[in-house]
């Protein structure tokens, strides 16, 4: 995603075509607040959240937000869809056209969903250099035994991407059910790595994403806004 900082004068000449010649007088009178003092520095950077007043004039006041979702079956992880109803259909907030999905979840699968307005944030939460863990509880078609571990830990290539997934981490909890922990995630991946045993998902639910854990009594289609503390230490 595209940096959405500036610097304070570019960002002051570009939402209101003054000449940074201008906006530089602006703030030499101190006409210009960011997050309520009195800025007089050009080089001060400015992002999608500062809140910016020109004579008292709102220039920018957008808040950020973090919401989680529980996802259920059949509903579609995109923000617009002919088809399905959407995980934005879900929500009752103002705000929720400004949000993107922070990793999808396919159609047939449920749980924890996060959707955010902050894109440096569910870029660190998504790209696979940040090792941000997402456990998934897997109900799989046939038995599962002990080989599987080896096999999830030591990545599996996919021709298709010419890729290896990263070491990912199965503990089998019975016969049928696996916990499964990606670092990323790749189109269709937990299915496809199961499909190298013939062994068909049928049921695939999101528990956690880093130090995110879905609410155990959040009902399936509600979603709440994230605290502070889940915010940081995702
Ligand atoms: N892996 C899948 O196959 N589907 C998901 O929705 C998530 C991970």
């Amino acid at each position: 995603m595209e940096s959405k900082r500036a610097r304070l004068d570019r960002f002051i000449s570009v939402k209101t075509g003054v000449s940074k010649k201008n906006v530089r007088v602006l703030l030499a009178k101190g006409q210009v607040l960011v997050d309520g003092e009195i800025a007089r520095d050009i080089d001060l950077i400015i992002d999608e959240f500062s809140h910016v007043t020109i004579d008292g004039q709102i220039l920018q006041a957008c808040q950020p937000s973090y919401v989680m979702l529980h996802k259920p079956i059949g509903v579609v992880s995109a923000t617009v869809d002919d088809k399905h109803k959407t995980v934005i259909d879900l929500l009752d907030r103002d705000d929720k056209h400004s949000l993107h999905i922070v990793g999808r979840l396919d159609l047939n699968t449920s749980g924890l969903l996060l959707l955010t307005n902050d894109g440096r944030w569910s870029k660190k939460l998504m790209s696979p250099e940040h090792k941000v863990g997402k456990l998934y509880r897997v109900q799989l078609q046939n038995p599962i035994d002990e080989s599987y571990i080896a096999a999830f830990a030591n990545g599996m290539y996919f021709e298709y991407e010419d890729i290896t997934t990263l070491p990912a981490k199965l503990e089998i909890v019975d016969d049928h059910t696996a916990l499964v922990t990606l670092m990323e995630g790749r189109y269709h991946q937990i299915k496809r790595m199961f499909g190298r045993f013939r062994n068909p998902v049928i049921g695939l639910h999101r528990i956690s994403v880093g130090a995110i854990t879905l609410d155990a009594d959040l009902s399936v289609g509600a979603s709440r806004d994230l605290t502070a503390d889940e915010v940081l230490n995702a």
